[in-house]
């Protein structure tokens, strides 16, 4: 793994933003797999605010989103689909018809996991996949188990998991839902290039048994130890020892 420490989140981001911009104007229909939560919002902003003046057109980007919550869908506001509106696509004008999206409030949640796989496969697949890793070492949904799912799949929340996305709902944790539906290990893996980012002190033991230790389903992110292209991007204080 290729590890770049960063003086804090704003300057990763910005580095970050300029590199997905690059690949874009190299690669006009690049496919991005794209996280949600606190970590990107500095990345999301920092698109917002270079993609005029590089004049990166977005019009032929493809996105997948990593996961969505179980019952919430494009008009929820707390949902993943309405963050993404908010922070990134509707600014930098990604076409609604080039989003890829689990749909929480589909009747048949396996089926819909089914579609996603294949959506993602009819796209040909994801070319850089950013990422963000919980305290816990889960990425996408992917909560440390004695088993992974290799697909997307419909996924149980950890209790500090849901307290973590407890912003996204006024605080209330007992709001943040119980399931949510996720890719799966080898979805992420199949990703051409990978680029995961973590800031704060908090993530800093989880970055580091992710670069160092096992890999172990345990700390799900631990796998991407067997990926060829992976690009860890930390601020100081999530940076391993
Ligand atoms: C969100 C996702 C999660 C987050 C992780 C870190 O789409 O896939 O794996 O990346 O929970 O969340 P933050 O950035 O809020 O600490």
């Amino acid at each position: 793994m290729n590890i770049q420490r960063f003086t804090d989140g704003r300057a990763l981001s910005q580095d970050l933003a300029r590199r997905m911009l690059a690949a874009i104007d190299r690669q006009p229909g690049l496919v991005l797999g794209l996280p949600t939560g606190r970590t990107p919002l500095p990345l999301y902003a920092a698109l917002r605010e270079q993609t005029p003046a590089a004049g990166t057109d977005w019009s032929a980007v493809r996105t997948f989103n990593l996961d969505e919550f179980v019952g919430l869908g494009a008009s929820d506001r707390e949902s993943y689909r309405a963050y993404m509106e908010r922070e990134l696509f509707a600014a930098v004008g990604v076409n609604p018809a080039h989003v890829g999206f689990l749909d929480g409030r589909a009747a048949d949640p396996d089926a819909e996991c089914g579609r996603y796989e294949e959506a993602i496969a009819a796209a040909g697949g994801i070319d850089l996949m950013i990422l963000g890793i919980g305290a816990n070492g889960h990425i996408g949904f992917n909560e440390p188990a004695t088993g992974l799912h290799a697909r997307t799949h419909r996924a149980r929340l950890q209790p500090g998991t849901r307290a973590a996305n407890a912003a996204l709902f006024g605080g209330d944790i007992s709001r943040v839902p119980e399931e949510a539906l996720s890719m799966g290990m080898a979805t992420i893996l199949r990703a051409r290039s990978v680029i995961l980012m973590a800031t704060g002190a908090g993530k800093a033991a989880a970055v580091d048994a992710m670069i160092r230790g096992p890999i172990t389903t345990m700390l799900p992110a631990s796998f991407l130890q067997l990926h060829p292209d992976v690009t860890v991007m930390v601020d100081l204080a999530a940076s391993p020892r």
